[in-house]
């Protein structure tokens, strides 16, 4: 087989590949996801030159839609979420290469004319393409998807050589609990090689959380402190502003946990903790992160009512708009108890962090939209400037900004002018925007082009997943016997229940305003 791709030896040197020709096929591209993310951003990659030549975008759901309606549905998208504005000869080109293959996702006949579109546009290449599957559609429809294929013979299992050119994109949620995750990919392994799966985890992609690797690993001062012997305890916020926005049918079943915790914050988590990987590769810097997840003390038993707090919207105000309780929200039960929040705390048992507590938190209906990662460090070991009650002992806090104001802060205490001695902490500052200009990429441009150049560093692998659904299963189990009593709990516009506070009061700390 003549191998059209990048050599996977070469994975990681993404900055002098350029793409392969490439048949991107979107299943379920009629949801809200393709024309918001993808479509915007395969759009963004073709403004910067970064798409392969011969490259075709195929749309793949059950709505009746044609080729015209299709390419009229993304350049709404385009218009309307695109970070740059639509140019109509750039777009001209591009919409010529959107296709749509509309049928039911599990009649053969569908994956028939699916295989005769590629064969076609391969054919007019003069090449054989690359082929990336994207998962897209509700999860309970993976399984089928990926049968269909295999029988199809679009998924054949890569030959020794395994070059890749059939590589399957998954978005999230992966799986609901440990079973479900194992069992799925039990079932991609039968069809794909772990080198041709992509499990999406969108915040990887993000420029910020891929900031956390730099600044701890291309700077030499924060290494020698970033440890137990230094740093108090770790805050990890991922708060939203916005409720379940009408996915209250998807909500129910998955509520925040599932939803942020298994995945965006335990992302965030690993970056944070991780020890520092060999190379910058895809195995040697997922190998860190599944260590980390594996070295998470479980939340089992009675553990679970001390270190983990749910909550749920009552409905309220925020930003001078009322907000409904999620309990009136459309596809919601009346008395559902899924939870919209979710606080925990954690610690991970090895050399570099044994006893130092991660506090990490997601919520919907929050007061604002900021994810953060603040890193606290312990007080001084002596007081030196507490003279005439003064002396103002603010910890140093290093707070990561992921969004939004992407940026870095610095909290330290300064002498305050004047002959007296005084002290106030201050805070410096770096920000991206004011200091780059430029707006960064959306995640999912990073991640597509990653995925076309053969790249899964920043995709989650399989042991990956599991360790983390292992992690949240437990908590599952337990939350499951015990419906929540108190629900709904805290006040939309409000920054969560009251237990989640004194969840840190009990351990002398306190949520930071983000
Ligand atoms: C998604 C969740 O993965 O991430 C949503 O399913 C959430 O519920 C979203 O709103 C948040 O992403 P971002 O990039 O806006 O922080």
């Amino acid at each position: 087989m003549t191998s059209t791709l990048v050599n996977p030896l070469r994975a990681g040197s993404r900055l002098e590949d350029t793409p392969q020709p490439a048949s991107i096929v979107i299943f379920g591209a009629t949801g809200d996801l393709t024309s918001r993310k993808l479509a915007p951003a395969l759009y963004n990659l073709a403004v910067d030159n970064l798409l392969p030549p011969h490259f075709s975008l195929i749309g793949f759901a059950r709505r009746d839609w044609t080729n015209e309606f299709f390419r009229n549905e993304m350049r709404e998208g385009v218009e309307e979420f695109s970070r740059r504005p639509l140019d109509e000869t750039l777009w001209a080109g591009f919409s010529q290469n959107l296709h749509f293959v509309s049928h039911e996702f599990d009649v053969p006949e569908g994956y028939d004319e699916l295989k005769v579109l590629l064969d076609k546009l391969d054919q007019e290449r003069g090449v054989p393409g690359n082929r990336l599957y994207y998962l897209a559609t509700q999860p309970s429809y993976y399984p089928v998807i990926i049968e269909k294929l295999s029988e199809a013979g679009l998924a054949e299992r890569a030959n020794l050589r395994d070059d890749g050119s059939t590589r399957i994109i998954i978005e999230k949620p992966f799986g609901h609990d440990l079973d479900s995750a194992r069992a799925l990919n039990d079932q991609l392994h039968r069809r794909f090689t772990e080198n041709q799966i992509y499990r999406i985890d969108h915040y990887l992609g993000k420029e910020t959380v891929q900031n956390i690797l730099m600044l701890r690993f291309a700077n030499s001062v924060f290494e020698p402190v970033w440890n137990r012997q230094y740093v108090d305890h770790v805050q990890i916020t991922a708060a939203e502003s916005i409720g379940v926005e009408g996915r209250g049918r998807y909500y129910e079943e998955s509520g925040a946990l599932r939803d942020m915790m298994q995945s965006h914050l335990l992302q965030l988590l690993n970056l944070t903790a991780m020890e520092p990987p060999a190379a910058f590769d895809a195995n040697a810097v997922r190998d860190e992160k599944v260590k980390v997840l594996r070295a998470i003390r479980p939340i089992q038993g009675n553990a679970v009512m001390d270190q983990v707090v749910r909550g749920q919207y009552s409905g309220g105000w925020i930003a001078g708009e009322q907000h409904d309780p999620y309990r009136s929200e459309a596809n919601v039960d009346p008395r559902s108890s899924s939870e919209t929040y979710v606080a925990m705390k954690l610690f991970i048992d090895n050399w570099r962090w044994q006893g130092v507590p991660f506090y990490l938190r997601t919520g919907k209906e929050l007061p604002k939209r900021v994810t953060e990662v603040s890193i606290q460090f312990k007080d001084p070991p002596h007081a030196l400037f507490a003279t005439n009650g003064e002396a103002n002992l603010e910890p140093n806090v290093l707070a990561l900004r992921i969004q939004p104001d992407e940026g870095i802060s610095w909290k330290v205490l300064v002498k305050t002018p004047g002959v007296k001695l005084g002290m106030r902490p201050v805070k410096m500052e770096f920000l991206y925007g004011s200091s780059f200009g430029a707006e960064p990429p959306e995640a999912y441009e990073r991640l597509l082009l990653d995925v076309l150049l053969g790249d899964s560093t920043l995709f989650t692998r399989s042991d990956e997943v599991e360790a983390a659904w292992s992690f949240v299963t437990e908590i599952l189990r337990v939350w499951d016997q015990l419906p929540p009593p108190d629900f709904p709990n805290y006040d939309s516009g409000s920054w969560g229940p009251r237990e989640a506070d004194r969840m840190l009061y009990r351990d002398g700390h306190e949520w930071r305003w983000p």
